[in-house]
C-alpha cells in the first residue's frame, strides 16, 4: 500500500456518516436510508480511484442544526433566548420540520453560555407518564448541578413523592424511578416533579430553561390532568423558562384555547418559512467553496420542489452535492435538479405506492387536484368538476382527513403537502 511521505498530504479522507437501516425497509427513512448509503460509497469509490479528497456533504437534514449552518432565523432566535431568560412560557408552534428543534437546541446552547441550566426533552420519545415524570425529574436533577449541590434536595424531593433516586459516583448521573408495575398512578406525585425545577433554581439561585418537545403528544399520557398538573406548577415558576414546542399546530392550538389550562400561559411563537434569498445564499455559498455554481433557474426548481421546508431544502440540497460530486459537474443547472429530484422520487415511489393504496377514491382524487392545481383553485367548480370531487364540503371532508393522516397540513390557511415530493409522484402517476 502507497503510504504518504512526511512531507505528503495525508491520504484522502471521506467523513462517511454512519446509516443505521434495514436495506429493504420501505419506510421513508428507510428508502432515505438505503440511498444515502449507496451515494456514499459510490462517492467514496470515487474518490479513492482518484486519490482525492472530499469535504463532507454540507446539508444536512434530520439532525439538528449547528449554528455554523443556521440560515436566518435571527429574529425568532433572539426572542426565544431572551423570553426564556425572562422566565416566559413560550409555545413554538409550527407544522413538521420547519426547525422548531433545531432552533430551540441553538437557544439553549447561548443560554447555557450564560450560564442558565438548560434541560431538553421530548415527550413523544416516552411510552407513559411515570416514565416522563421519572426523566423529566433524572434531567433537572442532573442540569442543576453537582451531586453535592442537589442531594439535599434530593432528599426532601425524596421524602414527599418517595422515589429510588440513585446517584452513580462514576459516572456522576443521576436516576429516578418512581414506581413499578402497571397498577402505579403517577398522579398524586406528578404535582411535585414539575415543582422541582422552580425549588431547585429557587434555593440555589440559578435560572433554569427546559424545552418540551413534541409537547401535543402529552395530551396521549391522560390529557387534561397532565395540562393542569404542568400549567399549576409552572406559573408558579420565576426563575425557569419553558419552550412547549409542537409539530401539530392545530392540537397546538386547540390546548391553548379558552377552556384548556394552557390558556394565555405564555407567548405564541409561529415559526414561517425561512425566505427563499436565504437559502440561495446559503446553497450558493457552499457549492462555490467547492469551485461549483448553480444558477439561478436551478436555486428556483429546487427551492419550489422543496416547497421552502427546510428539511426538504436541505434534503434536495444534499442529494445534488452527492450528484455533483459524482460526476465532477462545475456548472448546475435545472436539468440537474430535475434530475435529482426525480431519482429521489424513484427512490420512495414504493412508500408512496403503499400510502396510495390505503386512500379512498375522493382522497386520491382530492391529493391529485391539490397536486395539480394548488391549494388556492382547489374549491372552484371547475377543479371539482374536472377531477369529479362532488361538493365543497365533500372536498373539505377529504382534506381534513389527509391532514389527519399526515399527508397534509395548513400554512397561512392553505393546506400543502408534508412531503413535497409525494405531488411529483402523483403528477407523474397521472401522466
Ligand atoms: N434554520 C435552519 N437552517 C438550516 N436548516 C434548517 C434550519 N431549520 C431546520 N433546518 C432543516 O430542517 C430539518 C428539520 O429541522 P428540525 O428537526 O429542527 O424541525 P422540527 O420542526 O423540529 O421538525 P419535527 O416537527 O419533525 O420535529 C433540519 O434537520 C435541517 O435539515
Ligand atoms: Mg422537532
Amino acid at each position: 500500500m502507497r503510504r504518504p511521505g512526511v512531507n505528503e498530504a495525508p491520504a484522502p479522507t471521506l467523513p462517511l456518516k454512519p446509516v443505521p437501516m434495514t436495506p429493504f425497509s420501505v419506510t421513508p427513512e428507510g428508502v432515505k436510508a438505503s440511498r444515502a448509503m449507496l451515494a456514499n460509497y459510490a462517492i467514496k469509490r470515487y474518490a479513492i480511484q482518484r486519490n482525492m479528497a472530499i469535504p463532507e456533504n454540507p446539508f444536512v437534514f434530520g439532525e439538528i442544526i449547528d449554528q455554523a449552518n443556521f440560515v436566518n432565523r435571527t429574529t425568532e432566535l433572539n426572542q426565544l433566548v431572551r423570553d426564556l431568560a425572562d422566565g416566559q412560557k413560550v409555545f413554538l408552534l409550527s407544522p413538521r420540520r420547519f426547525g422548531k428543534s433545531s432552533l430551540v437546541a441553538l437557544a439553549l446552547l447561548q443560554l447555557k453560555k450564560r450560564h442558565i441550566h438548560t434541560v431538553s426533552l421530548t415527550v413523544s420519545s416516552y411510552s407513559s407518564y411515570t416514565q416522563f415524570l421519572e426523566k423529566f425529574a433524572e434531567r433537572v436533577l442532573r442540569a442543576a448541578g453537582p451531586w453535592e449541590r442537589v442531594k439535599d434536595w434530593v432528599t426532601r424531593f425524596g421524602r414527599q413523592v418517595k422515589p429510588d433516586v440513585n446517584y452513580n459516583l462514576t459516572t456522576g448521573e443521576v436516576s429516578v424511578s418512581l414506581g413499578k408495575g402497571s397498577g402505579f398512578d403517577p398522579n398524586p406525585i406528578a404535582p411535585e416533579v414539575f415543582a422541582l425545577p422552580g425549588e431547585l433554581a429557587r434555593n440555589a439561585g440559578f435560572r433554569m430553561a427546559i424545552c418540551l418537545d413534541e409537547f401535543q403528544q402529552i395530551s396521549e399520557f391522560n390529557g387534561g390532568s397532565v395540562e393542569n398538573a404542568i400549567r399549576n406548577q409552572v406559573q408558579k415558576q420565576r426563575e425557569v423558562g419553558y419552550v412547549f414546542a409542537g409539530s401539530q399546530p392545530s392540537l397546538m392550538e386547540e390546548m391553548l384555547t379558552a377552556k384548556r389550562p394552557f390558556h394565555k400561559a405564555g407567548p405564541q411563537m409561529f415559526l414561517d418559512k425561512i425566505p427563499a434569498n436565504d437559502w440561495k445564499d446559503f446553497i450558493s455559498r457552499h457549492f462555490r467553496r467547492r469551485d461549483r455554481a448553480l444558477d439561478e433557474r436551478g436555486l428556483q426548481a429546487l427551492l419550489a420542489a422543496a416547497d421552502l421546508i427546510p428539511y426538504d431544502v436541505q434534503r434536495i440540497a444534499h442529494e445534488l452535492w452527492d450528484y455533483a460530486e459524482l460526476k465532477d459537474k462545475r456548472q448546475l443547472d435545472a436539468s440537474d435538479v430535475n434530475f435529482v429530484i426525480d431519482s429521489l422520487v424513484t427512490t420512495q415511489s414504493t412508500y408512496y405506492e403503499l400510502v396510495w393504496e390505503q386512500l379512498s377514491a375522493r382522497q386520491r382524487a382530492s391529493l391529485q387536484a391539490l397536486a395539480d392545481r394548488g391549494a388556492g383553485e382547489i374549491y372552484s367548480q371547475g377543479v371539482r368538476e374536472e377531477f369529479r370531487l362532488g361538493p365543497a364540503s365533500s372536498v373539505q371532508k377529504a382534506l381534513q382527513s389527509l391532514d389527519a393522516r399526515d399527508i397534509l397540513d395548513r400554512y397561512k390557511g392553505n393546506y400543502f403537502f408534508l412531503d413535497p415530493l409525494f405531488p411529483h409522484w402523483i403528477r407523474n402517476k397521472g401522466a
